[in-house]
């Protein structure tokens, strides 16, 4: 196969037997902050974004990170999944994306202690050993096991609202400093119960939320876990680990592993969003991990590769050597909401995306955009 084909076969459907996907491109998810504080309600200005973004060709849209419960949500204006009252927003969110045949995945999430002082503030924050997360400054309580209970229910719960309101699968937000890193960081994981020390019991509640969530969605909905697959930190777990639990998930029936690395405090080069991504040059960081993960995978499971794509002939290179099934992209989306068919119908260059991370410091003023790319005169397309 020539390049020009390998690239053109980017943009032909994937198929596995519970996934349908028009290509291989994915949005990664992407927290804009648009919901409403008191409700966790999703606001209309954030559905027009995914929908902008499912108009503009993405097969797969993941939405950003929803709470599960009061006490897991990390961010302002965070989208929350931990009532029923929120079926509805799936619902919207799912009807608009499916117009044009893409699919719809909800992130699903526990920040444990890695939260916001002012969205924590008058509550208790729980983490697995309690005390204060890396980077964060309010302290928290250690999980009791009546606790790591309720929190394999809770994303039952939210993981069947997804189901209820149309979504085509969840992703289980396991990576990037949240709960789950907690539980498998070494450094952070200090219990001395099941729940601690070994691999196998950093590991087990893992396997616990896989054995609820499934329980409640039944088979043939998706369950995908997203990884940071190092912790990217002195003390931190190494990708031996990341890579092992991955392949434990799949074995253990999850349909689908996002590969990421790195956490909110493990620094600018080690974080997941990697600062100055140039294309051709430095692009997707985590590959090697994702060509790892894939060998382990059965041809029903799905390898989504996350972080730093940006041009076409690296991503039509991955997927020719069988590195990856999906490619997931998330700040070339912030930029430019319609690239996919920019790239299908009109010009090839790598996404304007610089990774300069810019777009993180624009929450403080409402939704999240690219302050460098995005053309404000088209804000006003409006499909709703
Ligand atoms: C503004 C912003 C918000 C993000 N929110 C989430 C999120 O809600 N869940 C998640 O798993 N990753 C989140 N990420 C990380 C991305 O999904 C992705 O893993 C990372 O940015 C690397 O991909 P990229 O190089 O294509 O941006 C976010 C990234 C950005 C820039």
């Amino acid at each position: 196969m020539d390049k020009a084909e390998k690239i053109h076969s980017l943009f032909y459907g994937f198929e596995r037997p519970f996934f349908k996907a028009n290509n291989r491109f994915v949005r990664s998810a992407t927290h804009l902050g648009g919901a409403d504080d008191a409700t966790g309600e999703i606001s209309i200005d954030e559905i027009k974004r995914l929908t902008e973004i499912a108009a503009g060709g993405a097969g797969t849209l993941i939405t950003g990170l929803a709470f599960i419960s009061p006490e897991s949500k990390s961010f302002k204006r965070e989208w929350g999944l931990h009532a029923d009252e929120r079926i509805n927003d799936v619902a919207r969110l799912s009807d608009e994306v499916h117009k044009f045949g893409s699919n719809l995945i909800v992130q699903i999430c526990h920040g444990g202690g890695q939260r916001e002082t002012s969205v924590a503030s008058g509550s208790i924050s729980f983490s697995p050993s309690g005390g204060i997360h890396p980077g964060c400054d309010i302290n928290t309580d250690p999980i009791s096991k009546d606790g790591i209970r309720k929190i394999t229910e809770d994303f039952a719960a939210a993981a069947l609202r997804a189901k209820k309101g149309g979504a085509d699968g969840v992703e289980i937000h396991a990576g990037h400093g949240f709960l789950l890193t907690q539980f498998l960081s070494p450094s952070i994981n200090k219990r001395d119960d099941e729940y601690g020390g070994s691999l196998e019991n950093r590991s087990r509640i893992f396997y616990e939320i896989l054995g609820s969530v499934r329980q409640a969605v039944g088979d043939g909905f998706n369950i995908w876990f997203k990884i940071s697959m190092a912790e990217g930190t002195e003390n931190g777990y190494g990708p031996e680990e990341g890579t092992a639990l991955s392949i434990g998930l799949l074995k253990s029936g999850a349909d689908g592993i996002n590969v990421s690395s790195g956490t909110s405090y493990s620094g600018a080069m080690n974080s997941p969003s990697i600062l100055g991504v140039s294309a051709g040059e430095s692009e997707a960081p985590f590959a090697g991990y994702a060509a790892e993960i894939k060998k382990h995978a059965s041809d029903r499971q799905i390898t989504i590769l996350t972080g730093g794509l940006r041009s076409l002939p690296v991503m039509a290179e991955l997927i020719y050597n069988g590195t990856c099934d999906l490619l997931a992209l998330s700040r070339p989306f912030i930029a430019e909401p319609d690239l996919i068919n920019r790239w299908l119908e009109e010009d090839t260059r790598p996404t304007a995306c610089i990774s300069c991370n810019a777009c993180f410091k624009t929450a403080k003023y409402g939704l999240i955009e690219c302050p460098v790319l995005r053309d404000r005169n088209e804000g006003n397309w409006d499909p709703l």
